[in-house]
């Protein structure tokens, strides 16, 4: 039987046509984005995560000169957020890049193993976490659920 995976998303061209509340969460992402230490790839990542508290917890891309070593920004934000506040119910995290080397205009999303990490956090929470990626400056992806990113995801429900 032929089945189809779909999901809705939501594309604003710029970051002042986003609701409010997305904009200034990608505000801080861009902030901490141009705290990043990614002296390899000149690949700078910045995200910005927030809790039904309306508490943020911000990461950046961390690199190391033996390459695997480094983390990803999305990473760096979820480790840090669960270890801070353990309890805390994620409801959105927002991304953008800066590369020194060219322009960034179209969204990148986030790298598979990051999803990987960030969908565990679903499932912990039972609450979907609302993604908003974005490059330089606009436009941004809006998605509902890291699970909208990683069909056929595996997770605890497999192992438990
Ligand atoms: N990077 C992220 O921070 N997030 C992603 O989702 C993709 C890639 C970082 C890792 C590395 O420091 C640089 O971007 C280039 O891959």
């Amino acid at each position: 039987m032929k089945k189809t995976f779909k999901f809705n998303y939501i594309e604003y061209n710029s970051l002042d046509q986003a609701p409010k509340d997305i904009q200034s969460l990608m505000r801080k992402a861009q902030e901490a984005r141009e705290n990043a230490y990614a002296p390899y790839s000149k690949f700078m990542v910045g995200a910005a995560l927030k809790d039904s508290e309306g508490n943020i917890y911000l990461g950046n891309n961390q690199e190391n000169a033996a390459y695997p070593s480094g983390l990803c920004a999305e990473r760096v934000a979820i480790f840090h957020a669960g270890a801070t506040n353990p309890d805390a119910i994620f409801t959105d995290l927002a991304v953008t890049v800066r590369s020194l080397n060219k322009r960034i205009d179209s969204p990148p999303s986030p790298c598979g193993a990051c999803r990987q990490s960030l969908v565990e956090y679903e499932s912990k929470q039972q609450k979907n976490i609302r993604v908003h990626f974005m490059g330089e400056e606009g436009p941004i992806i809006h998605v509902d659920s890291i699970k909208d990113l990683l069909p056929f995801l595996f997770d605890s429900s497999t192992l438990l």
